[in-house]
């Protein structure tokens, strides 16, 4: 793989009104992969986007794409990148056609140079059939579909994407992921944000996991598995009121490492589920804890996350998007 530097990222920090967005993150991106900045929402993903794409200027620290700073030169920058926020801007009266139109005309594309590109993008999301149709007619899908095309008309080396596939059906998203890997094919950078950790793992050759505005760990996603070593016992108990109890009783128990506790019961890694389970079914009858579910696993992508943020992403309550 190519170990050209696209994007650096050096102790960047964004804070509105003294509340710290993203708090000092380091990392970079290489040319050519799939980076994916995974977190829950309020973390801080798409502040990182925006100051990125130069829309808002780091508090301190600094970042680079393709070797350009962000702030100095943010007019080379913005010619560098395609964008597809988090956010759908389509919503109007104009055809998906008449959206690629209008931003060709933005990027100042001669009218033949937009009309080969936007029936090559046209093509590529699958959209030729619907084209000369309101957009906002449009599905959840094909809107999104429309974005990315949107964020591919200027032909860039590298694209961000914030949470490409945010409520969206399951095969859009596999359509979706299908079309990123196929980019990453034709030597595309893609810079993504997600809160789903199933993307983070099957579409990302690197992630960062950030919580709270920091770089919690980063690393290839088999890579960030393997490192938790030994298993994950889970278990659900009826009486919830007691997980606490239960935490504090299996806690320093042999072949026991860590022990998490979630909405419905306990995350226990262990040197192996075997000797670690006999002890922890021991602990829960003490307690007069009745399992409704036990499990053991290799470490996941959601075990890593507990592991690094001491909490669990589904734990997190649904919130509004803005
Ligand atoms: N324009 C803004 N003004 C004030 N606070 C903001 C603004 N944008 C984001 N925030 C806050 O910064 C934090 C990070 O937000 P954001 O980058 O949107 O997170 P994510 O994309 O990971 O959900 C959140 O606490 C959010 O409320
Ligand atoms: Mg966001």
């Amino acid at each position: 793989m190519d170990r050209t530097i696209a994007i650096n990222v050096s102790h960047l920090c964004k804070s509105y009104d003294g509340h710290k967005a993203i708090d000092d993150l380091s990392f970079h991106v290489y040319a050519g992969e799939i980076f994916g900045l995974l977190g829950p929402n309020g973390a801080g993903k798409s502040t990182m986007l925006r100051t990125l794409i130069t829309l808002l200027h780091p508090t301190s620290g600094a970042a680079t794409v393709l070797g350009h700073d962000t702030v100095r030169e943010a007019d080379v920058v913005r010619t560098l990148f395609g964008y597809v926020p988090q956010e759908r801007a389509i919503d109007r009266f104009l055809t998906g056609r008449e959206h690629l139109e209008l931003l060709g005309a933005l990027y100042h594309l001669t009218k033949e140079e937009a009309a080969r590109r936007i029936a090559e993008l046209l093509k590529l999301v699958e959209l030729e059939a619907h084209a000369d149709r309101p957009a906002k007619t449009y599905s959840g899908g094909m809107k999104r579909k429309l974005d990315i095309a949107c964020g591919l008309l200027p032909d860039p080396k590298i694209l961000f994407l914030d949470e490409p596939t945010l409520g969206l059906d399951v095969p859009s998203r596999l359509r979706i992921w299908e079309y990123v890997r196929m980019l990453k094919a034709r030597g595309m950078t893609v810079l993504m944000t997600t809160n789903y950790l199933d993307e983070a793992d099957q579409l990302c050759d690197r992630i960062a996991i950030i919580d709270g505005g920091k770089i919690k760990t980063l690393g290839a996603p088999a890579e960030l598995k393997i490192a938790l070593g030994g298993d994950i016992v889970s278990l659900t108990i009826k009486e919830t009121a007691r997980i606490g109890a239960l935490a504090a009783a299996v806690t320093g128990q042999p072949a026991i490492r860590t022990v998490n506790t979630t909405a419905t019961g306990l995350d226990i890694r262990v040197e192996s589920a075997e000797k670690a389970i006999p002890a922890i079914l021991d602990a829960a009858n003490r307690l007069g804890c009745r399992l409704e579910f036990i499990d053991y696993h290799r470490p996941r992508l959601d075990d890593v996350f507990i592991a690094h943020t001491g909490r669990s992403m589904k734990d997190d309550l649904p919130t509004k998007e803005e």
